[in-house]
């Protein structure tokens, strides 16, 4: 698929960087998060290539952009339907797809990941491009559970790698987590934060420790509340009604935990209580691991806490 909105991506490329000016973004996962970071670098002007394994779920993921494009546009353009028509026009023509990733990197400027949470898998993935990606350009990873370093380790290019960690959905969440190991150098650091700020997020510095800083709390809050639903001390009703509006969350912790996915979170925590099985915010959850071995992931399976049509 070729750029057809090509003087639209670089009319406004706007990263302005002293080391490394990012233009041409090569995305990897064309699921919920790949797709919606895809969408935000897009609509700011960037070249987008997303990438993903088959045709099908490339489809898939252009075709969430879209319908993501239209709820942002409703609102952005609400006197001007044609210039939204336009908008969506111009941004989806600066998206690309492929399925070959080695193919496409050799004009990218940052190669980031947003893949299964899987580390071999990961591993095996920059391994393979850095041996054709051109000498500047970065590599980072939108994982929210593994360390960055542990990616990167593969690599010959441990001082060009970083973690940009996005939320989701990522065209509404405002926050990027940069994070930088103790092999990136500073000028890779500041390039993902301006390229951040270039699609319009605030970012915050992170450390490479498990959960950064966001998932470190929010994790252990939603599975304190499972705990609590399962110690019969509140329906999961009441609680998510008393944090939403007793504390002014968006969202209670179990329609969090249903939109998140119980498998991310499970993955999560199962992750941080191998490396810390004492302690108790990392406390296995009957319940949790329940739902996920019968299947019921949350939003996307249809059930998880709660039904969904
Ligand atoms: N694309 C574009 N616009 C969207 C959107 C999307 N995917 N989702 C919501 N919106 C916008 C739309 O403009 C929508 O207006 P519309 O009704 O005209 O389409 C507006 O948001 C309001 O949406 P809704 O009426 O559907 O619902 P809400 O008012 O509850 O807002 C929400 C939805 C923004 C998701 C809000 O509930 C929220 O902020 N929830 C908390 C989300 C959160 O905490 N995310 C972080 C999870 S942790 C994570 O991602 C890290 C990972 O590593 C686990």
């Amino acid at each position: 698929m070729a750029f057809i909105g090509h003087q639209f991506c670089r009319a406004f490329s706007s990263s302005t960087l002293r080391s490394v000016a990012i233009k041409h973004v090569v995305i990897v996962g064309g699921g919920q998060m790949g797709a919606g970071i895809a969408q935000v670098a897009a609509s700011t002007g960037h070249q987008v290539t997303l990438v993903d394994t088959s045709e099908a779920i490339l489809a898939k993921g252009v075709k969430g952009i879209e319908t993501s494009l239209k709820r942002v546009v409703k609102k952005k353009f609400a006197d001007k339907p044609e210039a939204g028509e336009a908008f969506i026009e111009k941004v989806l023509g600066c998206v690309s797809t492929a399925t070959d990733v080695g193919a496409v990197v050799e004009s990218a400027d940052l190669v980031l990941e947003a893949i299964v949470e899987n580390l071999k898998i990961k591993q095996d993935l920059f391994s393979g491009i850095d041996k054709v990606a051109p000498e500047h350009t970065i590599f980072a990873s939108n994982t929210s559970s593994l360390p960055i370093g542990d990616i990167a380790s593969v690599t010959s290019r441990l001082d060009r790698f970083g973690g940009l960690h996005f939320f989701n959905p990522v065209p509404m969440m405002k926050l990027v987590e940069v994070i930088g190991t103790s092999s990136t150098s500073q000028d890779t650091f500041d390039s993902l934060v301006n390229f951040s700020r270039a699609l319009g997020k605030t970012t915050v510095s992170c450390k490479d420790t498990p959960g950064f800083i966001v998932n470190r709390l929010l994790v252990p809050y939603m599975l304190e509340a499972v705990r609590l639903h399962e110690r019969g001390h509140g329906s999961k009703e009441d609680i998510d009604v008393a944090m939403k509006l007793g504390a002014g969350y968006p969202m209670g912790p179990f329609e969090l935990l249903d939109y998140v996915g119980l498998d991310t979170a499970k993955f999560i925590l199962d992750g941080w209580s191998a490396m810390d099985a004492d302690n108790p915010l990392f406390a296995q959850s009957p319940l949790l691991n329940k739902l996920v071995a019968e299947g019921k992931y949350g939003k996307k399976t249809g059930e998880g806490f709660y039904k969904y049509k």
